[in-house]
């Protein structure tokens, strides 16, 4: 699935470089075509700059430089992965016109088709199959298709090619993570990708978002304003102490600290559980797997708090396990550890390999 809202990307690279910028850490791959199959030859991650008004071309380009350097990659290009805070992500009915005419009709009459007023917002679409049933017969002129739309606002795209830039390196594609979790499914998981109705949760720093695949088409995808810092915000209420001895006590997860966890996590699990639902009951089909990714999939703790109260099978996930590993030996022995990170990156990257 492409999607990125900017591209000058006009053929396949046999080298790519992603870059998923997390508001809490930032994580790139670089990854290598070889022969028929791929290379992961480097990951970083990395503690992201403050992500608010300060936010400064400056500031980032010193923090894409030392990604990039940290990856070692032999390429300027990179493809860069933007998160919930500044990209959107929707379906929507729009008329049959080629890709570019859609683009400008979200541009000037986002309302119309997203039911908001978008002002500033540079949009892509991804037309979606039709499905059985769907309106074939009528003329071209009334026929209208499905689409998914992603959105961002143009100051945001503009500070991140200037920063760019200024790091000395060129972006290729700019496209919302959520895209980037799915391309990395399908490639790991190719057989539940195309068969399956799985959900893929991705637990964020400040959200955390669900995305219903069914049959290999991204159906639902729904935010939930609660991610791994409002666990450790609420848990460190609870245990009545201070947000970094909280994190120290998550990230332990000693037998006291679980039973805090569970009654944190309950939100999270019911307003996931509501977007399964919505889904069930529209489309009257069941979705058979949860698939975790994020940092808080690192814990097998919460993976199976969370599978208790969606009551559908929880696991997680390698995005990077159809990957042959070319990495420096410090990363080999720490790739497990850290791949749960790594779904937006490598998702990314093979959309331009
Ligand atoms: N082993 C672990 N157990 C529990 N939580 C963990 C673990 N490792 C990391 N986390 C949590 O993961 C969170 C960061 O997750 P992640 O790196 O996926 O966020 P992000 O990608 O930067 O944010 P976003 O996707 O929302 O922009 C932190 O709150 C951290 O406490
Ligand atoms: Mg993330």
């Amino acid at each position: 699935m492409a999607l990125p809202f900017q591209t000058s990307l006009t053929k396949k690279r046999s080298l790519a470089v992603a870059i998923d910028l997390g508001s809490h850490s930032t994580k790139g791959v670089c990854i290598q075509r070889r022969g028929s199959g791929f290379e992961l030859l480097g990951y970083a991650v990395q503690e992201s700059p403050p992500n608010d008004q300060q936010l400064s071309a400056d500031n980032l380009a010193a923090h894409l430089k030392s990604v990039a350097q940290s990856l070692g990659a032999k390429t300027k290009q990179i493809t860069l992965l933007i998160g919930v805070d500044h990209s959107l992500l929707r379906h929507a009915e729009v008329p049959m016109v080629p890709v570019a005419d859609l683009r400008l009709m979200l541009k000037y009459s986002s309302k119309n088709y997203l039911q908001q007023d978008l002002p500033d917002y540079v949009f892509d679409c991804h037309v979606l199959p039709p499905r059985a049933g769907s309106n074939a017969a009528e003329p071209q002129r009334t026929q209208k298709c499905s689409v998914l739309v992603g959105g961002a606002k143009k100051q945001f795209l503009d500070l991140l090619q200037e920063a760019a830039r200024g790091a000395g390196l060129i972006t290729d594609q700019v496209t919302p993570g959520l895209i980037g979790t799915a391309n990395a499914f399908e490639m790991a998981l190719p057989e539940a990708f195309t068969k399956e109705i799985v959900a893929l949760v991705d637990i964020g720093f400040n959200h955390s978002t669900i995305s219903i695949l069914m049959n290999g088409e991204l159906r639902l995808n729904r935010v939930v304003a609660i991610g791994g810092h409002k666990l450790t915000g609420s848990l460190a209420e609870a245990m009545g102490t201070n947000y970094a001895e909280a994190e120290k006590a998550k990230l332990a997860m000693s037998d006291e600290i679980q039973a805090f966890m569970l009654g944190l996590l309950t939100p999270l699990g019911r307003e996931l559980r509501a977007s399964i639902d919505f889904f069930e009951k529209q489309e009257d089909k069941t979705v058979t797997q949860v698939f975790v990714s994020g940092g808080s999939a690192r814990s097998p703790f919460i993976v199976e708090a969370l599978q208790s109260e969606l009551m559908v099978p929880c696991r997680n996930w390698n995005p990077v396990s159809f990957l042959n590993l070319a990495l420096p030996p410090q990363q080999m022995g720490e790739v497990e550890q850290t791949s749960a990170l790594l779904a937006v990156a490598t998702g990314g990257a093979m959309a331009a390999l």
